[in-house]
């Protein structure tokens, strides 16, 4: 665990540290002034100080000067109350890590330690070997990470309102099960869910979704229509992949959004609806703003409320949970008897990054048990680094099958090669450093077959 030490002379501003930091899983130790702190570090050590820069004594610059002294090495983030360039200046001249003014935005702290103990290649408990809770059951979603229990948090909370919410995250995280669970949890729940994608879908009939039209607004309008914002009246409506929407679109949104107002097609006569908006994207919408490409008056009207979805590798203790909760819902579906997984499967799980998230790993489990190889994981999904001694802490009790293991790890590097080359033999031979006779071979031995390019 990365121990960060406090200091400060502000009882109350070293509190609200601690609280923090302990609440994300480091060991914090905090003290009242400078001297205090560098006789702690000398008989401790710490992997961070965050210090103040005003205080009785001895000014944070000194401090950090000394603090480089005993430990050059050692990582210092600034807080000041006032910022000035020169300070900010003179702090990094000196070897300070960054500079923080006091009124910060508590994420952003959170990521600058984080951040900075990367640099320093500590990783953060949490993000591992966390498991020190519940699991916990939430509008269909499950999970045992603080982060998603803080977000099944903040959902509860805007249940209760019906301000406008934006979820953000990448693609497979479980944007849309927030969404509903949103929903479901508040008032509205009797009355209708909404889901339209802003995504792939062409200007004019996503308008026509949104609005609905009146008889011979365009060619083929034989009757009138109502739009989806109509369908959603008293309920909530789902706007997935907001950041695809045109900037017609977006004019046309922000109205609504504005006035809860809107004509259909064709239309003269104002409807108006009550509405809830919940939005979602795995884009950068603030860089779109920046970049001008997508409406600022929109984006902070969506985004009253953001709802950070976190990638499934940085709540890496959830893997195994979703991991179990997968197997037993695809058995029952299909049929089957539950299954075990191999603490040595579970292992390279645990490696594997998950570029698509809870989805990836949903049909990973989806197609091993469809194929009954839950023991074995479908390589095409997989690039895992090799077996290293670690994994033999794993086996299972009836010993490992080494030669099962090979040609399955066998079975992943040809694979990989072959996708790698656009399914070139020769290309994928020489990659592995093996004859394309010996590929082949290989091949043949393990019934790989491969589509022809
Ligand atoms: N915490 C969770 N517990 C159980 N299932 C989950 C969880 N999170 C996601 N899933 C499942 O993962 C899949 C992807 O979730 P969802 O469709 O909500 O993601 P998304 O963020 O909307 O993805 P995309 O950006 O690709 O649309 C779904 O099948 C969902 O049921
Ligand atoms: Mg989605």
């Amino acid at each position: 665990m990365a121990k960060i030490l406090v200091v400060d002379d502000d009882q109350g501003m070293r509190e609200v540290l601690e609280i923090m930091l302990e609440r994300d899983g480091y060991e914090v130790g905090s003290v009242s002034n400078p001297e205090r702190a560098l006789r702690r570090l000398r008989r401790e050590r710490y992997d961070l100080i965050i210090t103040d820069l005003r205080m009785p004594g001895m000014d944070g610059i000194q401090f950090l000067r000394q603090v480089k002294e005993l430990d050059p090495d050692q990582t210092v983030i600034l807080l000041t109350a006032f910022a000035s360039p020169d300070t900010a200046l003179a702090a990094m001249k000196e070897g300070a890590y960054d500079y923080i003014e006091k009124n910060f935005d508590v994420e952003e702290l959170k990521n600058t330690i984080r951040q900075a103990l990367e640099k320093k290649g500590i990783k953060r408990e949490e993000t591992f070997a966390w498991d020190g809770g519940e699991v916990v059951h939430f509008g269909g979603m499950i999970s045992k990470s603080r982060k998603m229990i803080s977000v099944f948090q903040t959902i509860m909370k805007v249940a209760e309102t019906t301000t406008n919410v934006l979820i953000l995250g990448e693609s497979g995280t479980g944007k849309e099960l927030v969404a509903r669970a949103i929903h479901e949890k508040s008032k509205r729940s009797k009355m209708p869910f909404v889901v339209i994608n802003c995504g792939g879908v062409p200007e004019n009939l996503l308008e026509s979704e949104f609005f609905g039209y009146t008889k011979g607004a365009f060619t083929g309008a034989f009757n009138d229509r109502a739009g989806l914002f109509e369908i959603a009246d008293g309920g909530t409506i789902f706007l997935d992949e907001i950041g695809e929407l045109s900037p017609f679109l977006q004019v046309k949104l922000l109205r609504v959004v504005q006035d809860k107002t809107f004509r259909r097609i064709g239309g003269s006569e104002d409807i108006k609806v009550d509405v809830r908006i919940i939005s979602a994207t795995n884009q950068d919408l603030r860089r779109r703003v920046q970049e001008g490409t997508f409406r600022e008056d929109l984006y902070f009207r969506l985004n009253v409320i953001p709802i950070h979805l976190p990638p499934l590798r940085e709540r890496r203790e959830d893997i195994p949970v979703l991991t179990s909760y997968f197997i037993e819902r695809y058995c029952r579906a299909f049929g089957k008897e539950p299954k075990t997984l191999s603490a040595y499967t579970m292992d390279l799980l645990m490696r594997y990054d998950f570029p698509g998230n809870v989805r990836e790993l949903e049909n990973i489990v989806e197609r091993g048990v469809a194929l009954e190889e839950t023991n074995i994981i479908l390589p095409e999904n997989l690039s895992v680094a090799p077996p290293s001694g670690t994994i033999l802490d794993g086996v299972p009790e009836g010993g490992l099958d080494l030669n099962a293991e090979l040609a399955r790890y066998e079975r992943v590097l040809i694979e990989d090669a072959l996708g790698k080359t656009g399914g070139s033999r020769a290309k994928a031979a020489k990659m592995l450093g093996i004859s394309a006779d010996s590929l082949y071979y290989r091949m043949e031995k393990l019934g790989i077959t491969q589509k022809m390019s």
